[in-house]
């Protein structure tokens, strides 16, 4: 069995007990599954068949070093949202051809590093973007690759903060823009137009607004291709959402299939930015219950050392984490409300949860967690970041240690 599963009654991540884990490295602490992260990184690889492809680990959803470089030895590339990003990619060996560089407020300072390094493609997302770059590789007396962030008004039907692609998002070009922008890159002397771009949303469990989106790509990909802009690729973003309550999702096979078809026509190869997707299920959030007191007459609290600042998702999106005791105790399924230590009120990890009984110091995952977890803590409380673990073989690592109040300091005057 690979990634998270009960073995004798106790949770592990590939056979590890995750109480193990706990017990030596403390809570919380984010624990991966390297088996998994290698078994989905190559399902969605093979989705894609024989027609050209490159998969664009999407870094924002976690970049921890040890992981991506996991991805890199599987032969994956990179999705970059800002220079830090393309920092730690080039230090864990990815070169700059193997980057896509993404983000809607990109600084001089980040662009002319990604102009000097010439990266796979500088995804520009406004017409005024477009004009810095041009004016910055002028400068430099280089010709920059750039791919057009495309909007394509299309609702991603997914939450409303992780939606991008309605022409009310702060995202990409609207299509009439593009279709007016295209011609001009003829004359542009500073920028070289290699591929059209979109990204319509996160968590999509929808395939038709992304077999739109791929549609309205590649119409315009034919427009780019009968003006005479030889495009090199065409890169359709992530979005690819996961199961966190265990109802049914889309596979990496109807992922791909909705690409391919949409965009075989053109000829073009395929670049996609997953993040989630390929990490979410692979990581797990361990913490222990520190507290437990009544709530109403049927529910208590159950106060676990994980909140807010070590997974921001619930809070923030209200999102959903299957929660699982990793010792089940015998008894009936009781109902808990899973708050964290952080002081507010909206720090709740999981509502209204049946789980077998719960006693203090019992420890608990929270499942799902490897994407847009680790990546998003915080120091909110000063609370220290987790430190991460890598199973990997039988055995684990630690791949980042738990942060120290020094460590924070430190910067401090
Ligand atoms: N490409 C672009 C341009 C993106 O903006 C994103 C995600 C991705 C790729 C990767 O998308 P994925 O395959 O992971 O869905 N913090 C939120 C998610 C924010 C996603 C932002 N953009 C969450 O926790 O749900």
């Amino acid at each position: 069995m690979i990634g998270f599963s009960r073995t004798d009654e106790i949770l592990t991540c590939d056979g590890v007990p995750l109480s193990a884990i706990a017990a030596a490295e403390g809570t919380p602490v984010y624990v991966y599954s390297a088996a998994m992260l290698r078994h989905r990184y190559r399902e969605l690889d093979a989705a894609f068949g024989d027609y050209p492809h490159a998969i664009h680990y999407a870094f924002k959803a976690n970049s921890t070093r040890a992981l991506v470089a996991e991805l890199r030895t599987l032969g994956s590339c990179v999705d970059a949202v800002s220079m830090w990003e393309v920092e730690v990619a080039r230090k864990v060996g990815f070169e700059p051809r193997q980057i896509v560089f993404d983000g809607v407020g990109k600084s001089d300072a980040e662009l002319e590093s990604a102009v000097a390094l010439d990266l796979k493609a500088i995804n520009v997302e406004s017409h005024r973007e477009l004009q810095r770059v041009e004016a910055i590789a002028a400068r430099m007396g280089t010709v920059a690759r750039v791919a057009i962030r495309v909007n394509p008004d299309i609702d991603a039907k997914s939450h409303p903060h992780i939606s991008t692609g309605l022409k009310v998002n702060k995202f990409g070009i609207p299509i009439g823009d593009v279709q007016t922008l295209l011609p001009t890159f003829k004359a542009r002397r500073a920028t070289h137009l290699v591929a059209l771009h979109m990204h319509v949303g996160s968590q999509i469990t929808n395939m038709d607004p992304i077999r739109g989106a791929a549609l309205k790509l590649a119409e315009l990909a034919h427009e780019a291709q009968h003006a005479g802009i030889a495009l090199e690729y065409l890169d359709a973003g992530g979005g690819l959402g996961i199961s966190y309550d265990g109802g049914a999702v889309p596979s990496f096979r109807d992922y791909a299939t909705a690409f391919v078809d949409a965009i075989r026509p053109t000829r073009l190869p395929i670049v996609v930015e997953p993040g989630r997707s390929i990490i979410g299920p692979a990581g797990a959030l361990v913490a222990r219950v520190l507290d437990l007191k009544p709530r109403t007459a049927t529910s208590e609290f159950a106060v676990i050392d994980a909140g807010m600042s070590e997974l921001m998702r619930p809070a923030l999106y209200n999102a959903f984490h299957l929660i699982e005791p990793i010792a089940a105790r015998i008894g009936g399924l009781k109902q808990y409300e899973i708050v964290g230590p952080v002081c507010e009120s909206g720090d709740v990890v999981g509502r209204d949860r049946m789980l077998t009984p719960l006693d203090v110091g019992d420890f608990v995952a929270i499942c799902d967690a490897g994407a847009y977890g680790a990546v998003m803590a915080s120091n909110y409380n000063r609370r220290p970041i987790p430190a991460e673990v890598l199973v990997d073989n039988g055995g684990w690592r630690v791949v980042r240690r738990r942060q120290t109040l020094n460590d924070l300091l430190a910067l401090e005057a």
